[in-house]
């Protein structure tokens, strides 16, 4: 059984996309072992638990610094011998030691088409609010392994998705979910599980 942690700071929709693949068999021979999280109130831990699957909190307040909050996840991932990382709007940017904790098992899904609208500052609707600004007719998703630089992993996944004349923050967010993230999120997470894709040269390969 191909063993997946979810780390998830908020509502937990791309959380439920990963369950409800499982459940209808899209994703098979793969169970959620641990949902993590920084924040108490996050939705996505109630999702976990209408799942009965195990959640941790662990708040970065709780540590004298950043280093030993990220040992600490470092440690309680470890035991939980993960074969994938998943982070699904997790809001906590990464260090290299934890990256190289787990090469190449971390994926995260961004909600642009990379490398547009991404790096430190672009996250949740300040990426949409980015896009409008902008007035780009075209925006998406993307998932990527993750690496040390913010959203700069090789990527995996991309789905473009249109940007209407009336759309607000919200409307074109909720969009992008419905269009594109909850479809590739469970889309990356299988082709990683079935060994079809390889990273060559930081870019992601199809094995044929
Ligand atoms: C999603 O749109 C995800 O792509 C984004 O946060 C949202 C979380 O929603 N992630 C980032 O911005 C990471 N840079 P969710 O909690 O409902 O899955």
């Amino acid at each position: 059984m191909f063993k997946i942690g979810v780390l998830v700071s908020g509502n937990g929709t791309n959380l439920q996309a990963i369950i409800d693949s499982i459940n209808n068999g899209f994703i098979k021979n793969a169970r959620i072992e641990t949902v993590v999280t920084n924040k108490e109130d996050a939705f996505a831990l109630q999702r976990a638990k209408n799942n009965n699957i195990e959640t941790k909190i662990i708040k970065v307040k709780s540590f004298e610094n950043k280093q030993l909050y990220e040992d600490a996840l470092i440690d309680y991932l470890k035991e939980k011998e993960l074969d994938l990382i998943v982070l699904a709007g997790f809001m906590v940017i990464l260090s290299e030691k934890f990256v190289n904790s787990f090469k190449n098992k971390i994926i995260n899904i961004h909600p642009s088409l990379i490398p547009a609208f991404s790096g430190e500052g672009y996250y949740g609707l300040k990426v949409h609010e980015g896009v409008l600004k902008r007035g780009c007719k075209i925006t998406g998703a993307t998932v990527h392994f993750v690496t040390e630089e913010a959203d700069d992993g090789p990527i995996i996944i991309q789905k473009a998705v249109s940007v209407k004349d009336d759309d607000t923050e919200e409307t074109l967010q909720q969009r992008v979910m419905e269009e594109a993230e909850w479809l590739i999120l469970p889309e990356a997470i299988n082709l990683i599980l079935n060994k079809k894709i390889k990273i060559v040269d930081n870019i992601v390969r199809r094995i044929c």
